[in-house]
């Protein structure tokens, strides 16, 4: 049966595509290595910014471009190099995953609602094992309910800023005063954690769980950077990468501690 989940929170900027991405990846990328196998796994791309699907496209548009064209002549140096890694690195991974374990379906907002039910479709189609749902920070944007009624398990991203903790609560408790969800579990899980800082997240833990009675995840995703300021940022993050003449994945996870994330989500919707 296909499980649904998603990261979500009213807040903005507080990772909510950034730790879906990593951890969908995540999960295809570790499951291959492991068991030569990957489940079947569909984002659907609700948030209005559509931040996973534009970068894809972008993705995909350095795929096609002409290493010969004007438009190629045109970039700077830096980025004519950031275009023939990232050509490479997907032609592998094109060739590997097909795409087909890695779909993303994205929700126009401006359709009427024919993207949305597509999306509520391809849920119920049985067709995948995992879909994540990137949905927008409202529940009052239109349609968002609709999407919102079909999520298994549900994960917020806590950061430690003040007002972050008070818009934490107030989302814990929206979710806890919701009737008829499909809802079977909810955790926090704290994104962009600083080790030096921990006590303060002790603090906060002790005080949300007290208060919402919602649990956290024991990792605590670390401030890392999963994209560089100095090259092209493609979907895949640069700790992912894959040794072009074997297929294989080489290098995982040495700067995020994400991988962790990603078991304990695995043991909790299995
Ligand atoms: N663990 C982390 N360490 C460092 N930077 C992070 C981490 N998680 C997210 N970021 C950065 O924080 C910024 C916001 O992240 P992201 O866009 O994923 O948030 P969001 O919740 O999806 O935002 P929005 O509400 O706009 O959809 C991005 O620049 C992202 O790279
Ligand atoms: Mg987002």
């Amino acid at each position: 049966m296909t499980k649904v989940i998603s990261i979500m929170t009213q807040k903005g900027g507080v990772g909510k595509s950034t730790l879906t991405n990593a951890i969908m990846l995540d999960w295809c990328f570790r499951d291959l290595l492991r068991t030569k196998k990957m489940p079947k796994m569909l984002l659907i791309d609700a948030d209005a910014q559509a931040s996973i699907s534009r970068l894809r496209l972008r993705d995909i548009e350095f795929c096609q471009m002409d290493m010969g064209g004007k438009e190629f002549a045109s970039l700077n140096e830096t980025v004519q190099t950031a275009v023939k890694e990232v050509r490479a690195q997907f032609a592998a991974l094109f060739s590997q995953l097909n795409w087909r374990y890695y779909n993303i379906f994205s929700v126009r907002p401006d359709d009427d609602g024919e993207t949305r039910r597509r999306a509520i479709q391809l849920i119920e189609s049985g067709e995948y094992d995992y879909v994540f749902i990137d949905m927008p920070g409202s529940l009052h944007q239109e349609g968002t309910a609709e999407l919102f009624t079909c999520i298994n398990f549900l994960i917020i991203p806590v950061y430690i800023g003040s007002y972050d903790i008070q818009s934490s609560l107030d989302f814990c408790g929206i979710i806890k005063g919701l009737k008829d969800t499909t809802i079977a579990e909810v955790r926090c899980v704290f994104n962009s954690y600083e080790v030096l800082k921990g006590a303060k997240f002790d603090e906060i833990e002790r005080e949300l769980h007290a208060l919402t009675g919602v649990p956290f995840f024991k990792t605590r995703v670390k401030r890392t950077s999963f994209f560089s300021s100095r090259s092209y940022n493609s979907i895949v993050p640069p700790t992912y990468r894959m040794n072009l003449n074997t297929l294989e994945v080489v290098s995982m996870s040495r700067t995020t501690n994400v991988g962790e994330l990603t078991d304990e989500i695995k043991k909790l919707v299995k």
